[in-house]
């Protein structure tokens, strides 16, 4: 690194440890290890619509000592795909917070879900040592370059390509383990890895709206434990939520008095995504105001403005739908994100609101 790289690096780390983020030993770890290290030459910044190219070298520095997540592979590796990040250097605020909640204790075994460019792999061999780190990633060619860029800056943690949905049986038991791709369901395998006392921490992909970190407690052949606020990751693959089809073109207007700038929260999301799985929702500033939409698997919509009639599309009654779930959400006293947890037993899961007795759906 230059001075200037180093300088940059510093202000990155020092902008963490003022939000928090960092405690004494991360903060330590974080100042030895280079996050440029672990970013390519060829990068993307994520837009609205589709991923931009990064084209100048001021640019790519510029991104890679902010707090912005950095695309590093889009469409899987594809030449002349729609531009979907499908590998990123990620927000370092948000990985810093996700190894907070993982709560990592000297001597613990780690097993990382998505190795990526390795970043997250090294701030743990850092803080572990090597033979304390196994993680996994399903691309081959992120794999092995994660592998290189890792050898490069000094750390050798086990990189095995695989699917981690199935974890890493044949290092475990671990005492932590992290997923830094979002997850639909945590999968019971993983909850079978991770030795009684440990820590699962993950990304959920919420078919909703917006991600939200779950912290799991391994204990007595069950994972539980609190949503910790808001975090977008891209999917696991075997987790994406396939494209529905079109909305149909016939819509139905309907009067509402439902406000849909107040579906905008993470609390209502947890809500809505339990009460309503396979519906997405989607939001786009339009004109200084905002129109929201909702979708599901089978052609059915819905969108409306503040202060419009809402329109209906399809079978369903989508709109209707949500007022109904709105109408149960404040009923509960609109709880926000974090009065909302997870249990993941042999099974199956089950999302509560409290408290882990108080189920409100089961899958
Ligand atoms: C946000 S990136 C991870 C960033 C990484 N932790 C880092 O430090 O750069 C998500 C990664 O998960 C990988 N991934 C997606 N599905 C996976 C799966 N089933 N098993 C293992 N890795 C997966 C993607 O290929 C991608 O590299």
């Amino acid at each position: 690194m230059t001075t200037t790289q180093e300088a940059q690096h510093a202000a990155l780390v020092e902008a963490l440890a003022i939000r928090g983020l960092l405690s004494p030993e991360w903060r330590k770890v974080w100042e030895r290890v280079p996050r440029d290290a672990f970013v390519p030459p060829v990068v993307w910044r994520q837009g609205a619509e589709r991923c931009e190219l990064v084209t100048t070298a001021t640019e790519w520095r510029q991104l890679v000592y902010s707090d912005e997540p950095v695309v590093t592979q889009v469409d899987d590796g594809a030449i002349d795909g729609p531009g979907v990040a499908t590998c990123s250097n990620s927000k370092p605020s948000m990985v810093a917070g996700m190894l907070q909640l993982l709560d990592v204790q000297g001597g613990d075994k780690v097993l990382e879900i998505g190795t990526g460019t390795g970043h997250v792999a090294a701030l743990l061999s850092e803080r572990l040592g090597d033979d304390h780190v196994v993680s996994v990633e399903i691309d081959p060619t992120l794999a092995r370059q994660a592998r290189e860029r890792l050898a490069a800056a000094g750390y050798s943690p086990t990189v095995v390509t695989g699917d981690g949905e199935q974890g890493c049986r044949q290092a475990a038991p671990y005492n932590r383990l992290i997923s830094t791709c979002a997850i639909r369901h945590v999968p019971y395998e993983l909850v079978r890895q991770v030795r009684p006392g440990g820590m699962l921490v993950t990304p959920l992909a919420r078919d909703f709206w917006s991600g939200a970190v779950v912290q799991l407690a391994v204990q007595d052949g069950r994972a539980s434990g609190p949503i910790r606020g808001g975090a977008s990751y891209m999917p696991m693959r075997s987790h994406r939520t396939p494209d529905g089809p079109p909305v149909q073109a016939t819509g139905r207007a309907t009067d509402t008095g439902l406000d849909p700038r107040r579906l905008l929260n993470l609390g209502f999301a947890m809500y809505a995504g339990a009460r309503l799985p396979g519906v997405s929702m989607i939001h786009a500033e339009k004109g200084g105001t905002v129109e929201v939409w909702l979708m599901d698997q089978t052609g059915s919509g819905a969108c409306c403005e503040p202060d419009e009639q809402a329109w209906q599309f399809g079978e369903r009654d989508l709109w209707r739908e949500i007022e109904k779930v709105y109408a149960e959400y404040e009923a509960l006293g609109s709880p926000s994100s974090d009065d909302f947890g997870l249990t993941v037993t042999a099974r199956g899961q089950e999302v509560w609101l409290t408290h882990p007795g108080r189920v409100i759906v089961s899958a």
